[in-house]
Protein backbone atom coordinates (compact mmCIF):
# COMPACT_ATOMS: atom_id res chain seq x y z
CA UNK A 1 0.00 0.00 0.00
CA UNK A 2 1.35 3.32 -1.04
CA UNK A 3 0.41 6.48 0.81
CA UNK A 4 2.31 9.39 -1.05
CA UNK A 5 -1.33 10.94 -2.71
CA UNK A 6 -2.65 11.22 1.09
CA UNK A 7 0.60 12.35 2.38
CA UNK A 8 1.21 14.89 -0.44
CA UNK A 9 -2.12 16.24 0.14
CA UNK A 10 -0.72 17.39 3.25
CA UNK A 11 1.96 19.93 2.73
CA UNK A 12 3.77 19.48 5.93
CA UNK A 13 4.76 16.14 5.28
CA UNK A 14 6.98 16.65 2.13
CA UNK A 15 8.66 19.35 4.03
CA UNK A 16 9.89 16.88 6.59
CA UNK A 17 11.19 14.47 3.67
CA UNK A 18 12.96 17.44 2.17
CA UNK A 19 14.77 18.06 5.66
CA UNK A 20 15.37 14.62 6.29
CA UNK A 21 16.84 14.21 3.09
CA UNK A 22 19.00 17.31 3.37
CA UNK A 23 20.02 16.25 7.22
CA UNK A 24 20.65 12.47 5.95
CA UNK A 25 18.68 11.13 8.11
CA UNK A 26 15.45 8.36 8.16
CA UNK A 27 12.23 9.83 9.18
CA UNK A 28 8.70 7.55 9.12
CA UNK A 29 5.54 8.54 10.63
CA UNK A 30 4.31 5.33 13.01
CA UNK A 31 1.61 4.66 15.78
CA UNK A 32 -1.68 5.81 15.90
CA UNK A 33 -1.56 8.34 13.12
CA UNK A 34 -1.31 5.32 10.91
CA UNK A 35 -3.68 3.52 12.44
CA UNK A 36 -6.29 6.38 12.15
CA UNK A 37 -5.51 7.11 8.52
CA UNK A 38 -6.36 3.64 7.44
CA UNK A 39 -9.43 4.03 9.50
CA UNK A 40 -10.41 7.52 8.32
CA UNK A 41 -10.49 8.58 12.07
CA UNK A 42 -10.00 12.14 12.73
CA UNK A 43 -6.89 13.45 14.60
CA UNK A 44 -4.49 16.28 14.92
CA UNK A 45 -1.46 14.09 16.52
CA UNK A 46 1.41 12.52 14.71
CA UNK A 47 4.19 9.90 15.89
CA UNK A 48 7.62 10.90 14.02
CA UNK A 49 9.76 8.10 14.87
CA UNK A 50 13.24 9.62 14.03
CA UNK A 51 16.21 6.87 13.21
CA UNK A 52 18.68 8.69 15.60
CA UNK A 53 18.09 11.39 17.74
CA UNK A 54 14.94 12.86 17.96
CA UNK A 55 15.40 16.07 19.63
CA UNK A 56 17.85 17.19 17.54
CA UNK A 57 15.82 16.25 14.55
CA UNK A 58 12.37 17.60 15.87
CA UNK A 59 14.53 21.36 16.60
CA UNK A 60 16.23 21.74 13.30
CA UNK A 61 12.70 20.42 11.38
CA UNK A 62 11.02 23.15 13.82
CA UNK A 63 13.62 26.02 13.09
CA UNK A 64 12.83 25.34 9.29
CA UNK A 65 9.20 25.76 9.99
CA UNK A 66 9.59 28.37 12.01
CA UNK A 67 7.85 27.21 15.00
CA UNK A 68 9.81 28.96 18.50
CA UNK A 69 8.19 26.49 21.08
CA UNK A 70 9.69 23.27 21.21
CA UNK A 71 9.39 21.01 24.18
CA UNK A 72 12.21 18.57 24.43
CA UNK A 73 12.16 16.23 27.17
CA UNK A 74 15.78 14.72 27.31
CA UNK A 75 14.73 12.10 29.74
CA UNK A 76 12.68 10.20 27.29
CA UNK A 77 14.42 11.22 24.29
CA UNK A 78 11.28 12.72 22.70
CA UNK A 79 10.06 16.01 21.80
CA UNK A 80 7.17 18.02 20.84
CA UNK A 81 5.88 20.76 19.09
CA UNK A 82 2.51 22.29 17.45
CA UNK A 83 2.77 23.30 13.66
CA UNK A 84 -0.55 24.39 12.30
CA UNK A 85 -2.01 23.33 15.03
CA UNK A 86 -1.42 19.95 14.24
CA UNK A 87 0.47 17.83 17.51
CA UNK A 88 3.97 16.97 16.47
CA UNK A 89 5.74 14.33 19.00
CA UNK A 90 9.13 12.83 18.29
CA UNK A 91 11.07 10.37 19.40
CA UNK A 92 14.42 8.44 18.00
CA UNK A 93 14.52 4.67 17.69
CA UNK A 94 15.55 2.76 20.46
CA UNK A 95 15.62 -0.13 22.02
CA UNK A 96 14.34 -1.33 25.33
CA UNK A 97 15.01 -3.67 27.92
CA UNK A 98 13.26 -3.58 31.63
CA UNK A 99 13.70 -4.36 35.22
CA UNK A 100 11.16 -6.10 36.73
CA UNK A 101 10.25 -3.80 39.79
CA UNK A 102 9.94 -0.66 37.40
CA UNK A 103 7.79 0.56 34.14
CA UNK A 104 10.74 2.74 33.39
CA UNK A 105 12.93 0.83 30.86
CA UNK A 106 16.45 0.99 30.53
CA UNK A 107 16.87 2.52 26.81
CA UNK A 108 19.33 2.50 24.18
CA UNK A 109 19.80 3.58 20.51
CA UNK A 110 18.13 1.09 18.37
CA UNK A 111 17.24 0.11 14.60
CA UNK A 112 13.93 0.73 12.77
CA UNK A 113 13.05 -2.92 13.70
CA UNK A 114 14.16 -2.75 17.28
CA UNK A 115 11.88 -0.30 17.61
CA UNK A 116 8.91 -1.10 15.98
CA UNK A 117 9.01 -4.59 17.87
CA UNK A 118 8.81 -3.27 21.16
CA UNK A 119 5.82 -1.74 20.50
CA UNK A 120 1.90 -2.20 22.44
CA UNK A 121 -0.47 -3.62 19.43
CA UNK A 122 0.16 -5.00 15.73
CA UNK A 123 -2.43 -1.83 14.91
CA UNK A 124 -0.28 0.48 16.28
CA UNK A 125 3.32 -0.76 14.22
CA UNK A 126 2.60 0.69 11.12
CA UNK A 127 4.77 3.10 9.53
CA UNK A 128 4.51 5.18 6.66
CA UNK A 129 8.07 6.37 4.98
CA UNK A 130 9.05 9.81 4.69
CA UNK A 131 12.33 8.81 3.18
CA UNK A 132 12.66 9.69 -0.99
CA UNK A 133 14.02 6.38 -1.51
CA UNK A 134 10.16 4.92 -0.79
CA UNK A 135 8.22 8.07 0.34
CA UNK A 136 4.53 7.37 1.43
CA UNK A 137 5.10 3.15 1.28
CA UNK A 138 3.53 1.34 4.35
CA UNK A 139 5.50 -0.84 6.32
CA UNK A 140 3.57 -3.31 7.91
CA UNK A 141 6.16 -5.72 9.72
CA UNK A 142 3.46 -7.80 11.84
CA UNK A 143 0.44 -7.76 9.68
CA UNK A 144 -1.37 -4.87 11.15
CA UNK A 145 -3.39 -4.06 8.16
CA UNK A 146 -4.62 -7.29 8.13
CA UNK A 147 -5.42 -7.17 11.84
CA UNK A 148 -6.83 -3.35 11.36
CA UNK A 149 -9.29 -5.13 8.65
CA UNK A 150 -10.24 -8.15 10.96
CA UNK A 151 -11.15 -5.63 13.66
CA UNK A 152 -8.72 -7.56 16.05
CA UNK A 153 -5.98 -6.08 18.82
CA UNK A 154 -2.85 -8.79 18.85
CA UNK A 155 0.75 -7.69 20.74
CA UNK A 156 3.47 -8.21 18.10
CA UNK A 157 5.38 -10.29 20.72
CA UNK A 158 4.37 -12.83 22.74
CA UNK A 159 1.72 -11.14 24.99
CA UNK A 160 3.31 -11.58 28.00
CA UNK A 161 6.45 -10.02 27.21
CA UNK A 162 4.92 -7.34 25.59
CA UNK A 163 2.67 -6.59 28.86
CA UNK A 164 5.68 -7.53 31.24
CA UNK A 165 7.37 -4.56 29.49
CA UNK A 166 4.79 -1.99 30.43
CA UNK A 167 1.42 -3.26 32.18
CA UNK A 168 -0.24 -0.06 31.09
CA UNK A 169 -0.49 -1.94 27.78
CA UNK A 170 -3.14 -4.11 29.38
CA UNK A 171 -5.84 -0.85 29.77
CA UNK A 172 -4.80 -0.27 26.55
CA UNK A 173 -5.55 -2.68 24.75
CA UNK A 174 -9.28 -2.69 26.62
CA UNK A 175 -9.38 0.91 26.20
CA UNK A 176 -8.72 0.20 21.77
CA UNK A 177 -11.04 -2.15 21.95
CA UNK A 178 -13.32 0.13 23.25
CA UNK A 179 -12.32 3.04 21.34
CA UNK A 180 -12.59 1.28 17.79
CA UNK A 181 -15.04 -1.28 18.65
CA UNK A 182 -12.28 -4.32 17.69
CA UNK A 183 -12.30 -7.80 19.60
CA UNK A 184 -9.26 -8.91 21.58
CA UNK A 185 -6.82 -11.50 20.94
CA UNK A 186 -7.51 -14.53 23.02
CA UNK A 187 -3.62 -14.87 23.61
CA UNK A 188 -3.71 -11.30 25.75
CA UNK A 189 -6.91 -11.74 27.85
CA UNK A 190 -5.09 -14.81 29.05
CA UNK A 191 -1.59 -12.42 29.73
CA UNK A 192 -3.85 -9.84 30.85
CA UNK A 193 -5.19 -12.12 33.93
CA UNK A 194 -1.76 -13.61 34.64
CA UNK A 195 -0.25 -10.10 35.01
CA UNK A 196 -3.05 -8.28 36.30
CA UNK A 197 -0.87 -7.36 39.10
CA UNK A 198 2.01 -5.96 37.49
CA UNK A 199 -0.76 -2.72 37.09
CA UNK A 200 0.20 -2.04 40.45
CA UNK A 201 3.53 -0.74 39.54
CA UNK A 202 1.87 1.62 37.07
CA UNK A 203 0.98 5.12 38.26
CA UNK A 204 -2.86 5.33 39.30
CA UNK A 205 -3.06 8.85 37.20
CA UNK A 206 -1.86 6.85 33.62
CA UNK A 207 -4.52 3.91 34.89
CA UNK A 208 -7.23 6.06 35.66
CA UNK A 209 -6.80 8.07 32.52
CA UNK A 210 -7.21 4.78 30.73
CA UNK A 211 -10.36 3.95 32.44
CA UNK A 212 -11.80 7.44 31.89
CA UNK A 213 -10.68 6.90 27.85
CA UNK A 214 -12.96 3.67 27.97
CA UNK A 215 -15.85 5.59 29.60
CA UNK A 216 -15.53 8.11 26.75
CA UNK A 217 -15.63 5.79 24.32
CA UNK A 218 -19.64 4.73 22.61
CA UNK A 219 -19.35 1.42 24.05
CA UNK A 220 -17.98 1.35 27.31
CA UNK A 221 -19.39 -1.74 27.98
CA UNK A 222 -16.44 -3.71 25.84
CA UNK A 223 -13.98 -1.85 27.57
CA UNK A 224 -15.41 -2.52 31.26
CA UNK A 225 -16.26 -6.47 30.45
CA UNK A 226 -12.74 -6.82 29.65
CA UNK A 227 -11.74 -5.64 32.69
CA UNK A 228 -14.01 -7.67 34.95
CA UNK A 229 -13.58 -11.24 32.95
CA UNK A 230 -9.98 -11.04 32.92
CA UNK A 231 -10.02 -9.84 36.46
CA UNK A 232 -8.21 -6.79 35.95
CA UNK A 233 -11.20 -4.84 37.29
CA UNK A 234 -10.60 -6.87 40.60
CA UNK A 235 -6.74 -5.05 40.76
CA UNK A 236 -7.84 -1.49 39.48
CA UNK A 237 -11.28 -1.12 40.76
CA UNK A 238 -12.36 -3.75 42.86
CA UNK A 239 -16.32 -2.15 44.24
CA UNK A 240 -16.62 -2.62 40.60
CA UNK A 241 -15.53 -5.72 40.10
CA UNK A 242 -18.04 -6.76 43.33
CA UNK A 243 -20.81 -5.95 41.76
CA UNK A 244 -20.99 -9.42 40.05
CA UNK A 245 -22.30 -12.32 41.10
CA UNK A 246 -26.27 -13.38 40.79
CA UNK A 247 -28.12 -14.83 43.72
CA UNK A 248 -30.88 -17.14 43.74
CA UNK A 249 -33.35 -17.54 46.67
CA UNK A 250 -36.54 -19.01 45.98
CA UNK A 251 -38.51 -17.65 43.04
CA UNK A 252 -36.43 -14.75 44.17
CA UNK A 253 -33.47 -13.58 41.23
CA UNK A 254 -31.12 -11.27 41.74
CA UNK A 255 -29.76 -9.96 38.68
CA UNK A 256 -25.93 -9.35 38.10
CA UNK A 257 -25.28 -5.98 39.21
CA UNK A 258 -22.43 -5.36 37.16
CA UNK A 259 -23.94 -6.22 33.67
CA UNK A 260 -26.64 -4.20 35.05
CA UNK A 261 -24.40 -1.14 35.69
CA UNK A 262 -22.26 -1.96 31.69
CA UNK A 263 -25.73 -1.23 30.40
CA UNK A 264 -26.56 1.88 32.23
CA UNK A 265 -23.17 3.08 31.24
CA UNK A 266 -23.89 2.38 27.21
CA UNK A 267 -27.30 3.84 27.74
CA UNK A 268 -26.28 7.04 29.21
CA UNK A 269 -23.15 6.81 26.80
CA UNK A 270 -25.71 7.15 23.79
CA UNK A 271 -27.18 10.73 25.22
CA UNK A 272 -24.42 12.49 26.76
CA UNK A 273 -20.51 13.30 26.53
CA UNK A 274 -20.27 13.88 29.46
CA UNK A 275 -17.98 11.82 30.85
CA UNK A 276 -18.45 12.83 34.61
CA UNK A 277 -22.04 11.14 33.91
CA UNK A 278 -20.98 8.65 32.30
CA UNK A 279 -18.57 7.95 35.69
CA UNK A 280 -21.78 8.23 37.82
CA UNK A 281 -23.75 6.01 35.81
CA UNK A 282 -20.34 3.74 36.18
CA UNK A 283 -20.59 4.28 40.42
CA UNK A 284 -24.39 4.50 40.72
CA UNK A 285 -25.09 0.91 42.63
CA UNK A 286 -21.68 0.58 43.72
CA UNK A 287 -23.16 -0.07 47.52
CA UNK A 288 -25.52 -2.60 46.13
CA UNK A 289 -23.32 -5.61 47.58
CA UNK A 290 -23.26 -4.27 51.09
CA UNK A 291 -26.55 -3.61 51.15
CA UNK A 292 -28.11 -6.61 50.00
CA UNK A 293 -31.08 -8.40 51.63
CA UNK A 294 -33.63 -10.87 51.47
CA UNK A 295 -36.61 -10.11 52.86
CA UNK A 296 -39.37 -13.17 53.18
CA UNK A 297 -42.15 -12.23 51.43
CA UNK A 298 -40.21 -9.21 49.14
CA UNK A 299 -37.22 -10.28 48.13
CA UNK A 300 -34.00 -8.91 47.91
CA UNK A 301 -33.89 -5.69 49.00
CA UNK A 302 -30.94 -2.96 48.73
CA UNK A 303 -32.15 -0.27 51.60
CA UNK A 304 -29.87 2.73 51.62
CA UNK A 305 -27.72 1.88 48.83
CA UNK A 306 -27.73 5.11 47.66
CA UNK A 307 -26.67 6.94 50.52
CA UNK A 308 -24.00 4.62 51.59
CA UNK A 309 -22.45 4.97 47.74
CA UNK A 310 -22.48 8.34 47.98
CA UNK A 311 -20.38 8.16 50.96
CA UNK A 312 -17.80 5.64 49.48
CA UNK A 313 -16.83 8.37 46.79
CA UNK A 314 -14.13 9.72 49.25
CA UNK A 315 -12.66 6.59 49.49
CA UNK A 316 -13.42 6.14 45.38
CA UNK A 317 -11.48 9.31 44.58
CA UNK A 318 -8.64 8.89 46.94
CA UNK A 319 -7.65 5.40 45.35
CA UNK A 320 -8.91 6.91 41.54
CA UNK A 321 -6.79 10.26 42.21
CA UNK A 322 -9.61 11.62 40.51
CA UNK A 323 -10.39 15.81 41.21
CA UNK A 324 -11.79 16.56 44.16
CA UNK A 325 -13.95 19.45 42.41
CA UNK A 326 -15.91 16.48 41.08
CA UNK A 327 -16.91 14.72 44.38
CA UNK A 328 -19.71 16.95 44.60
CA UNK A 329 -21.47 15.55 41.25
CA UNK A 330 -20.66 12.67 41.92
CA UNK A 331 -22.17 12.10 45.64
CA UNK A 332 -25.25 13.60 44.27
CA UNK A 333 -26.37 12.22 41.09
CA UNK A 334 -25.49 8.58 43.50
CA UNK A 335 -27.28 9.72 46.62
CA UNK A 336 -30.28 11.30 44.43
CA UNK A 337 -30.66 8.25 41.69
CA UNK A 338 -34.01 6.65 43.39
CA UNK A 339 -35.58 9.76 43.89
CA UNK A 340 -37.39 10.71 40.87
CA UNK A 341 -39.08 7.52 40.60
CA UNK A 342 -40.04 7.28 43.98
CA UNK A 343 -41.82 10.72 42.78
CA UNK A 344 -43.57 9.59 40.25
CA UNK A 345 -46.56 8.05 41.95
CA UNK A 346 -49.79 10.95 40.92
CA UNK A 347 -50.06 12.25 44.75
CA UNK A 348 -46.97 13.84 44.86
CA UNK A 349 -46.47 16.53 47.27
CA UNK A 350 -45.25 19.79 46.17
CA UNK A 351 -43.34 20.19 48.90
CA UNK A 352 -41.51 16.92 47.65
CA UNK A 353 -41.04 18.18 44.13
CA UNK A 354 -39.12 21.34 45.53
CA UNK A 355 -36.95 19.25 47.69
CA UNK A 356 -35.89 17.11 44.97
CA UNK A 357 -35.41 20.23 42.55
CA UNK A 358 -33.80 22.18 45.03
CA UNK A 359 -31.36 19.15 46.31
CA UNK A 360 -30.04 18.70 42.49
CA UNK A 361 -30.00 22.13 42.27
CA UNK A 362 -28.47 22.63 38.53
CA UNK A 363 -27.71 19.03 37.96
CA UNK A 364 -31.63 18.40 37.90
CA UNK A 365 -31.02 17.37 33.90
CA UNK A 366 -28.56 14.97 34.31
CA UNK A 367 -29.77 13.60 37.31
CA UNK A 368 -32.87 12.92 34.93
CA UNK A 369 -30.48 11.71 31.90
CA UNK A 370 -28.84 9.12 34.61
CA UNK A 371 -32.65 7.35 35.54
CA UNK A 372 -33.47 7.29 32.21
CA UNK A 373 -30.24 4.94 31.81
CA UNK A 374 -30.65 3.49 34.36
CA UNK A 375 -34.22 1.78 33.10
CA UNK A 376 -32.98 -1.88 31.29
CA UNK A 377 -35.45 -3.70 31.37
CA UNK A 378 -36.17 -5.78 28.64
CA UNK A 379 -39.86 -5.63 28.65
CA UNK A 380 -40.85 -2.93 26.77
CA UNK A 381 -44.18 -2.01 28.10
CA UNK A 382 -42.36 -1.39 31.45
CA UNK A 383 -39.44 0.84 29.98
CA UNK A 384 -42.09 2.83 28.01
CA UNK A 385 -44.09 3.31 31.59
CA UNK A 386 -40.99 4.70 33.37
CA UNK A 387 -40.05 6.94 30.60
CA UNK A 388 -43.26 8.34 30.91
CA UNK A 389 -43.51 8.89 35.00
CA UNK A 390 -39.40 10.40 34.36
CA UNK A 391 -41.45 12.91 32.45
CA UNK A 392 -44.62 13.34 34.37
CA UNK A 393 -41.80 14.16 37.03
CA UNK A 394 -40.21 16.45 35.48
CA UNK A 395 -43.64 18.54 34.02
CA UNK A 396 -44.54 18.65 37.64
CA UNK A 397 -40.93 20.09 38.38
CA UNK A 398 -41.09 22.68 35.64
CA UNK A 399 -44.75 23.57 37.01
CA UNK A 400 -43.66 24.05 40.76
CA UNK A 401 -40.22 25.96 39.52
CA UNK A 402 -42.42 28.01 37.43
CA UNK A 403 -44.60 28.61 40.38
CA UNK A 404 -41.61 29.59 42.89
CA UNK A 405 -38.17 29.88 41.13
CA UNK A 406 -36.34 27.56 43.10
CA UNK A 407 -33.69 25.92 41.24
CA UNK A 408 -30.79 28.24 42.73
CA UNK A 409 -32.55 27.40 46.00
CA UNK A 410 -30.93 29.62 49.06
CA UNK A 411 -33.12 31.40 51.63
CA UNK A 412 -34.03 35.07 49.99
CA UNK A 413 -32.79 36.85 53.75
CA UNK A 414 -29.07 36.65 54.02
CA UNK A 415 -26.75 35.08 57.13
CA UNK A 416 -26.04 38.48 57.44
CA UNK A 417 -28.99 40.02 57.68
CA UNK A 418 -30.38 37.10 60.24
CA UNK A 419 -27.38 38.30 62.09
CA UNK A 420 -28.07 41.78 62.34
CA UNK A 421 -31.93 41.36 63.33
CA UNK A 422 -30.90 38.97 65.42
CA UNK A 423 -28.05 40.54 66.77
CA UNK A 424 -25.93 37.04 66.62
CA UNK A 425 -22.58 36.77 65.76
CA UNK A 426 -20.79 34.72 63.02
CA UNK A 427 -22.42 31.08 64.36
CA UNK A 428 -24.00 27.42 64.53
CA UNK A 429 -27.34 29.41 65.27
CA UNK A 430 -27.62 31.80 62.22
CA UNK A 431 -27.18 28.59 60.04
CA UNK A 432 -30.24 27.02 61.94
CA UNK A 433 -32.03 30.29 61.22
CA UNK A 434 -31.61 30.38 57.90
CA UNK A 435 -32.57 26.19 57.37
CA UNK A 436 -35.57 26.84 58.94
CA UNK A 437 -36.24 29.79 56.67
CA UNK A 438 -35.71 27.23 54.14
CA UNK A 439 -37.42 24.56 55.17
CA UNK A 440 -40.81 26.74 55.26
CA UNK A 441 -40.58 27.67 52.01
CA UNK A 442 -39.83 24.24 50.67
CA UNK A 443 -42.75 22.80 52.95
CA UNK A 444 -45.09 25.45 51.17
CA UNK A 445 -45.60 27.73 54.36
CA UNK A 446 -43.94 31.01 52.85
CA UNK A 447 -43.11 32.05 49.14
CA UNK A 448 -40.33 32.00 47.85
CA UNK A 449 -39.46 36.14 48.24
CA UNK A 450 -37.65 38.34 50.10
CA UNK A 451 -40.84 39.62 52.30
CA UNK A 452 -42.68 36.60 53.14
CA UNK A 453 -39.05 35.19 54.46
CA UNK A 454 -38.14 38.73 56.35
CA UNK A 455 -41.64 38.25 57.99
CA UNK A 456 -40.97 34.55 58.77
CA UNK A 457 -37.65 35.69 60.52
CA UNK A 458 -39.16 38.26 62.68
CA UNK A 459 -41.90 35.56 63.43
CA UNK A 460 -39.48 32.85 64.57
CA UNK A 461 -36.84 34.58 65.61
CA UNK A 462 -37.78 34.92 69.60
CA UNK A 463 -37.92 30.60 69.47
CA UNK A 464 -33.85 30.72 68.38
CA UNK A 465 -32.75 33.34 71.05
CA UNK A 466 -33.77 32.36 74.27
N1 LIG B 1 3.15 2.86 22.57
C1 LIG B 1 3.51 1.64 23.08
N2 LIG B 1 3.27 1.35 24.39
C2 LIG B 1 2.68 2.25 25.21
C3 LIG B 1 2.33 3.51 24.70
C4 LIG B 1 2.58 3.79 23.37
O1 LIG B 1 4.03 0.81 22.36
N3 LIG B 1 2.46 1.95 26.48
C5 LIG B 1 3.46 3.18 21.15
C6 LIG B 1 2.40 2.68 20.17
O2 LIG B 1 3.05 2.31 18.98
C7 LIG B 1 1.54 3.89 19.94
C8 LIG B 1 2.57 5.03 20.00
O3 LIG B 1 3.53 4.58 20.95
O4 LIG B 1 0.86 3.85 18.72
C9 LIG B 1 2.00 6.37 20.41
O5 LIG B 1 1.41 6.28 21.68
P1 LIG B 1 0.06 7.04 22.08
O6 LIG B 1 0.07 8.42 21.52
O7 LIG B 1 -0.13 6.87 23.55
O8 LIG B 1 -1.06 6.15 21.41
P2 LIG B 1 -1.68 6.19 19.98
O9 LIG B 1 -1.55 4.83 19.38
O10 LIG B 1 -1.11 7.32 19.20
O11 LIG B 1 -3.23 6.34 20.24
P3 LIG B 1 -4.06 7.56 20.90
O12 LIG B 1 -3.35 8.82 20.59
O13 LIG B 1 -5.38 7.40 20.26
O14 LIG B 1 -4.06 7.24 22.36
Amino acid sequence: MNFSFSLNTQNHFSIIKNIADELNQQVYIVGGFVRDLILERERNEVDFLVIGDGPTFAQKLAEKLNVKNVNIFKNYGTAHFKYKNIDFEFVGARKESYNKDSRNPHVEVGSFEEDINRRDFTVNTLAISLNTKNYGELIDNFNGLDDIKNKIIKTPLNPQITFDDDPLRIMRAFRFASQLNFYVDENILIAAEQLAERLKIVSQERITDELFKILSSSNPSIGLKLMQNTKVMHVVFPQIANLAGVDQRKDFHHKDVFLHTCQVVDNISKSTENVWLRFAALVHDIAKPQTKRFVEGTGWTFHGHEEIGARMMKGVFKQLKLPLQKINYIEKLIRLHLRPIALASEVVTDSAIRRLSANAGDDLDDLITLCRADITSKNQDKVAKYLQNYENVMSKVKEVQEKDNLRAFQSPVKGEEIMEICNLKPSKKVGEIKKAIEEAILDGKIQNNYNEAYQYLLQIKSDYLN
